[in-house]
């Protein structure tokens, strides 16, 4: 769920325009991703009303799939307290309001994003939030390996990588990785998202970074790029007004998501990660896992394991496993 006061803003902008304009924008802005892709570097949204209907309709799940995986990473890393947060190709801000509901730690907060426009959408936004977020620095700038930047001990990009060209990527994971405790990138769980998150991956573990989560591990990744991906899922309410301008009756949509925390110091691990929705039987939980030095593994836990059967039935898709008061899951 959006914060209220992020809500409250977001309603504010979104009342400058007609329902039949905003709808209008969301039909406009779904054909050219259609038709050009996503690696356009965000100029699929040409107007107010097209960056007003896209922070209505994409900042609810882009929220939620940053929230979710700054949780995983927050769990695994008691005692990172960053004070500062640098969120480059930041949009409306999304990942800058879920960084600050997660870490109340952050005192001071920049955004990096070439979009005046979208800045101005998302630092009215802001205004609404608590002090280090009205305080935000949005900064209009190209990203690029060369750009100058903020020390930060959270970087964060959410949604944004897979915006820039192929070749320019892994210098912009290098980029964001410089002087950061922690880095988080975030992509849409789709194969193309996993694999902009993969190769990060690589950059990262290749500059001695702890992958901290989804990861159990920093080796390679063991699954096979074209049979599947790594991705997770957040089911998020839709607002009416969601509801409104975006085709579906459904109360509630699905967000998937890749990602990849990434962090300066060892951090202990779990053994393994939740892959996919556990099948839970009269029984018996079966569990995909992404295992620490197995690679994936199929795994039944059945009732006569007791207290971790338990533990198995709620267990979600994207959790760590075994919870920590329990050794394996054998
Ligand atoms: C899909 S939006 C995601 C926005 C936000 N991070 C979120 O999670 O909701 C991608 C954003 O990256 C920005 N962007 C794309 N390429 C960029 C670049 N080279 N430099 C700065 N910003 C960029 C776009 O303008 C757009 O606002």
């Amino acid at each position: 769920m959006l914060p209220d006061d992020l809500s409250a803003a977001l309603d504010q902008a979104v009342a400058r325009f007609s329902p039949q304009e905003l709808s209008d924008a969301v039909t406009r802005i779904t054909e050219r991703y259609r038709v050009a892709g996503v690696s356009t570097g965000g100029n699929h949204l040409r107007s107010r009303a097209d960056i007003t209907a896209y922070a209505a309709y994409r900042m609810p799940a882009t929220y939620a799939a940053a929230s979710t995986a700054m949780r995983q990473a927050a769990m695994l890393t008691p005692g990172f307290e960053p004070r500062s947060h640098l969120d480059a190709g930041g949009g409306t801000g999304a990942a800058i309001w879920a960084a600050a509901g997660i870490w109340p730690s952050i005192e001071r907060i920049t955004v990096v994003e070439h979009d005046a426009h979208i800045i101005d959408l998302g630092r009215r936004l802001a205004r609404g939030g608590a002090a280090p977020l009205r305080g935000t620095t949005w900064r209009q700038a190209s990203i690029g390996a060369g750009l100058d930047r903020p020390a930060a001990d959270l970087v964060t990009m959410s949604y944004a990588l897979g915006e820039l060209p192929g070749p320019d990527r892994p210098g912009v994971v290098k980029w964001l990785a410089e002087e950061a405790a922690m880095v988080i990138i975030i992509e849409p769980g789709t194969p193309a998202g996993h694999a902009t998150v993969a190769a990060a991956r690589d950059v990262l573990a290749a500059q001695g970074r702890t992958i901290v989560a989804p990861c159990p591990h920093d080796g390679a990744c063991p699954i096979q790029e074209g049979r599947d991906w790594c991705h997770f899922s957040v089911r998020l309410p839709r607002t009416s007004l969601h509801r409104r301008i975006k085709a579906g009756t459904l109360s509630f949509e699905d967000e998937k998501f890749s990602y990849v925390a990434a962090t300066t110091g060892p951090w202990p691990r779990p053994a393994s990660r939740v892959l996919r929705h556990p099948q839970k039987r009269k029984g018996v939980v079966s569990l995909r896992l992404c295992t620490e030095g197995d690679g994936l593994r199929d795994v039944i836990v059945s009732k006569r394991q007791g207290g971790l059967y338990r533990q198995a039935r709620d267990v979600d898709w994207g959790d760590a496993w075994p919870p920590p008061s329990i050794e394996s899951p054998d």
